[in-house]
């Protein structure tokens, strides 16, 4: 088996990388290499990149910056597809020389970042299944989102007054996305992402409750340097003070029409979305699995009102119409056995069962004290008000479509005090965050269910209480710091991480986890991102032996007069002779095995 054979994912866990190691490791007899990196060309007559003339002009018909979620989507012909990808944010540190800049170069450099963030969608092609991809240049598919791109505002909150601004007095129509983080592909093909740390690019007065609960602190300048031209940026700015309400939703973008409007589902609620997972329940309505990342914040679920139906037309407003949840999680271990430590309770588990308690009920607040239009503008106050249990940051949360089971990385909270675990969040300090399994216990749309957790993460040489489901610790590899989940085509769990650096000393990964029989809970290593990268968005096509992940943030703590990685291009890069083009690049990157001669002059990535 090899490119263009099929074939499964056999292999031998890599050892965990130290965090000095600038290089991408994947296992024994697998390659990797960029499928498309940061400044590639998206369109006929644009440039490639240069790193030391980056313009906002260049960038918009450019791969973008910092990718996070990934997917590859194959057209039935099994040749071509499409690649769609979000790049959550910008390192403007690595971007340019830091040197005191004028306002006319704040506004230059301004309005590159607008054009590094957002989405890239880009069609791919291949000789045959199971081949490696190539991305096409000019494609009809190819396309890029960006901070000016405009958003249809849907569903109970478009329209309220909580959104209006003076650019939009109607409420329903928003410049552009923020902070796209992790996300979902919907069963009937569009692709959902988290408008995650959106706070972080406004100038943020902090003077309502509803703005405090998003960012308790005021600010008055950004990174991007926006809030100094474009006033929209400015939240003290009476024209402009609900601007931060018209982000932190889930977006829907429809990767086969590149002149369809995307949208921003009020209905999901606003929060720090890390993402959106959807699966059709047994009801046939469109169950979504979304979490709020911030530390003691909260996992939620969206029902739609409507079927999934035949009709992709009416599948692209679904999102738009139902009722939103929140968790709360009860343990069933008398809480004295709770210690903070992470040693297991008597009965041997950390689990219980749980409730989705309903923040509206048919698409209409059911809060007390809050209409409908603020359940959905400021989520975080309204679950505040239900007593929905505070988590350890959840991460993505996503349905196996094997077995409907649902898994939600919850990736560290060091802010967990000893007197505030509980059973679902049981480690004093949590620095390598866990995993939970979620049972639903009456249907996918239904109110309860009951979860174990899977795994405590840590390294178990070094960590005492770490946990995998029971399986020998001393044969799984060390992780931590979950992040993103993804599942193959088995229903194996596969989890990416962001943290291990800074916990355990090794570079960040993607680690795959039996699920079912005698290897449940046996992590595997399968490869490890370069120097200061986070692996995000893995997508796992193991029976075409494919795997791919998005490189985020390589050597971010670098300068451009001092690059702390050569990502992805070492076999050039290290040359000092490339001056400051010799720039980490954040890419997406497919791995396969090497089971064919490498031919003269493909360029293939370093095993
Ligand atoms: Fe953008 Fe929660 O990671
Ligand atoms: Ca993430
Ligand atoms: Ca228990
Ligand atoms: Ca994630």
């Amino acid at each position: 088996r090899g490119p263009g054979k099929g074939g499964d994912l056999e292999f031998a866990p890599i050892a965990p990388v130290a965090s000095t190691v600038d290089d991408f490791t994947v296992p024994e007899g697998y390659v990797w290499e960029p499928v498309i990196r940061w400044g590639d060309p998206l369109f006929a007559g644009v440039p490639a990149l240069d790193f030391a003339n980056l313009t906002a002009e260049t960038q918009a018909g450019q791969f973008g910056y910092n990718s996070d979620y990934l997917d590859i989507l194959a057209d039935p012909n099994g040749k071509t597809g499409v690649l769609v990808n979000n790049h959550e944010y910008v390192n403007p540190g690595i971007m340019f020389a830091a040197a005191a800049v004028d306002a006319a170069e704040i506004r230059r450099r301004g309005d590159f970042y607008k054009n590094a963030q957002g989405f890239s969608v880009v069609e791919l092609t291949r000789k045959s299944s199971g081949e490696p991809w190539n991305y096409v240049v000019g494609g009809r598919r190819n396309r890029r989102i960006t901070v000016e791109t405009r958003f249809e505002l849907t569903g109970p909150a478009a329209g309220s007054d909580l959104v209006k601004t003076a650019a939009d007095p109607e409420g329903r129509w928003v410049q552009g996305t923020l902070g796209n983080c992790a996300g979902g592909t919907t069963p009937w093909g569009t692709i959902l992402s988290g408008e995650e740390n959106f706070d972080g690019y406004f100038a943020w007065a902090a003077d309502t409750a509803g703005q405090q609960r998003y960012r308790a602190t005021p600010t008055t300048s950004t990174a991007t340097g926006w809030e100094t031209y474009d006033p929209r940026f400015d939240a003290h700015d009476a024209d402009y003070v609900n601007e931060p309400n018209r982000f932190g939703w889930i977006v829907e973008i429809d990767p086969e029409d590149p002149t369809s409007t995307p949208k921003k589902h009020t209905a999901m609620g606003r929060m720090k979305h890390e993402g959106a997972n959807v699966i059709v329940g047994r009801d046939r309505r469109a169950v979504a699995y979304m979490g709020d990342d911030q530390a003691n914040d909260y996992l939620y679920k969206f029902v739609s009102k409507d079927r999934v139906s035949g009709s992709r037309k009416k599948n692209l407003s679904l999102l738009s119409e139902g009722d939103l949840y929140v968790a709360k999680f009860s343990g069933n271990s008398p809480a004295g056995e709770i210690t903070g430590t992470g040693a297991l309770p008597a009965d041997g588990k950390f689990d219980g069962s749980g409730a989705w308690i309903p923040l509206t009920a048919n698409g209409v607040s059911v809060v007390p004290g809050f209409t409908t239009e603020e359940v959905l503008v400021f989520t975080r106050l309204a679950a505040d008000a239900v007593g929905a249990t505070k988590m350890d940051r959840p991460e993505d949360v996503e349905p196996n479509p094997k077995t409907g089971k649902v898994y939600l990385a919850l990736t560290n909270n060091s802010g967990r005090a000893a007197t505030a675990v509980d059973e679902a969040n049981p480690v004093t300090g949590n620095r390598y965050g866990h995993v939970i399994e979620i049972t639903e216990t009456a249907g996918q749309s239904g109110t309860t269910f009951g979860w174990s957790i899977l795994l405590l993460c840590g390294d178990p040489a070094t960590n005492a209480n770490t946990y995998f489901a029971g399986y020998p610790k001393e044969l799984v590899s060390p992780i931590s710091c979950p992040d993103n989940v993804a599942f193959d085509s088995e229903g194996n769990l596969w989890i990416s991480t962001d943290g291990a650096p800074s916990t355990i000393g090794r570079n960040d990964g993607l680690f795959k986890v039996p699920l079912e029989g005698r290897e449940r809970g046996r992590v595997q290593q399968f490869l490890a991102v370069p120097r200061e990268a986070e692996t995000c968005g893995p997508v796992i096509h193991d029976r075409e032996g494919l795997v791919f992940v998005a490189v985020q943030h390589p050597g971010e703590n670098g300068s451009v007069a001092a690059p702390r990685s050569y990502f992805p291009d070492y076999a050039t890069a290290h040359d000092p002779a490339a001056g400051i083009a010799a720039a980490p690049r954040p890419s997406v990157v497919q791995v396969y095995r090497d089971e064919e001669p490498v031919k003269p002059g493909r360029p293939r990535g370093r095993g």
